[in-house]
């Protein structure tokens, strides 16, 4: 198990027991505030002149990603890099993948040539469970489907707490408005946000917001301890109004059927983060996108580089966040390599 002191005097440690990360519905407050502090050390080293500990020296990560990626995969690897672990990258489209192998081959084929810890990326929700139940090390998930994105709640997070003051989300507004349909960030976000006590607003058209009704009726109801409730809402004034936090989430068009949205022009006119929109939001209150964005579409390009923007902070942070979680995960069934130098 890692254990990592909190920076809080007289605070309490809390240790780290996950083998794998597939999402954060099964990670408590304590353990995500264990997260945040080791993402706050790893920020320590990232900026130091030389940003590499050996903390994961000889350790082998594997990225293995079905879908695309540009920040998650490279941010990942960066993050590995910086910890000294090996890393193999498998881009999909020139692997056997294209010649019918299966994921669960792939999987025993990697582990033979030692993987340790996967870091993987599906099109197909519940696909990193499969992978870890039968991957003899430590799965990360890195985006399943329309499931989950855990690192991306959590960079999130960090980076939220960063920007409010005194790091305290409780009663604060945070309006996530997109296509929450088909967004494994706005699912991974709402654990980690409602744990946090937030005041979480899910906000864009019926069509996009199909079956929230029911999640935040299972959360009003207490039915999730620790977790308070959130509001689902197509009136995006309603939403951003005196907000905290805005977040805008890219249009999914590879994952729609069709017949969702009337045209994208229509959807820019009545939910695209612009200026006026955004300016209902508290004073100073950020916007945040986990990218990639759109621009034109669910956010205007000028508020995307607005001095409310914290997109880039977003980017910067998920590699401490993503450090954070190998060092976690990697000492998780060694106790001797939790004291691993940082
Ligand atoms: C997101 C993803 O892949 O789920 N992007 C990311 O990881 N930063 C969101 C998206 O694709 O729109």
């Amino acid at each position: 198990m890692t254990t990592v002191a909190s920076a809080a005097p007289g605070a309490s440690t809390v240790s780290w027991h996950h083998r794998h990360l597939i999402d954060v519905d099964v990670v408590s407050w304590p353990e995500i505030e264990l997260i945040m502090r080791t993402t706050e050390e790893m920020k320590g080293i990232l900026a130091r002149p030389i940003r590499k500990v050996p903390a994961l020296n000889g350790r082998r990560v594997t990225t293995l990603f079905y879908e695309a990626s540009t920040r998650t995969r490279v941010s990942f690897e960066t993050a590995a890099r910086n910890l000294s672990a090996d890393v193999v990258s498998i881009a999909t489209a020139t692997s056997s993948v294209t010649k019918g192998e299966s994921l669960v081959d792939t999987i025993r084929t990697l582990e033979a040539l030692g993987a340790e810890i996967l870091v993987m990326r599906h099109s197909v929700s519940g696909a990193p469970y499969l992978a870890a139940e039968i991957f003899g090390g430590h799965v990360l998930n890195g985006g399943d489907g329309w499931h989950a994105h855990p690192t991306q709640a959590l960079l999130d997070l960090y980076t939220m707490r960063e920007h409010v003051p005194g790091g305290d989300l409780r009663g604060r507004k945070v309006a996530i408005v997109g296509d929450i349909l088909h967004s494994r960030v706005a699912r991974s976000n709402i654990w980690t946000l409602t744990a946090a006590g937030a005041e979480l607003w899910l906000c864009g058209p019926a069509t996009l917001l199909r079956g929230m009704d029911r999640w935040a009726g299972a959360w009003s109801g207490g039915a999730i301890p620790g977790h308070g409730r959130f509001n689902v809402t197509s009136d995006i004034d309603a939403a951003v109004r005196d907000a905290d936090v805005v977040m805008g989430l890219r249009i999914q068009r590879e994952r729609m059927q069709g017949g969702l949205l009337p045209s994208l022009r229509e959807y820019a006119a009545m939910f695209q983060l612009n200026a006026e929109r955004v300016s209902l939001a508290k004073p100073d209150a950020i916007v945040m996108h986990p990218g990639p964005m759109n621009e034109g579409v669910e956010i205007a390009p000028d508020v995307a580089i607005s001095g409310r923007s914290v997109i880039t902070d977003q980017v910067a942070n998920g590699v401490a966040v993503r450090m954070a979680l190998l060092y976690l995960l990697a000492g998780s069934h060694e106790p001797a390599h939790a004291e691993a130098a940082l």
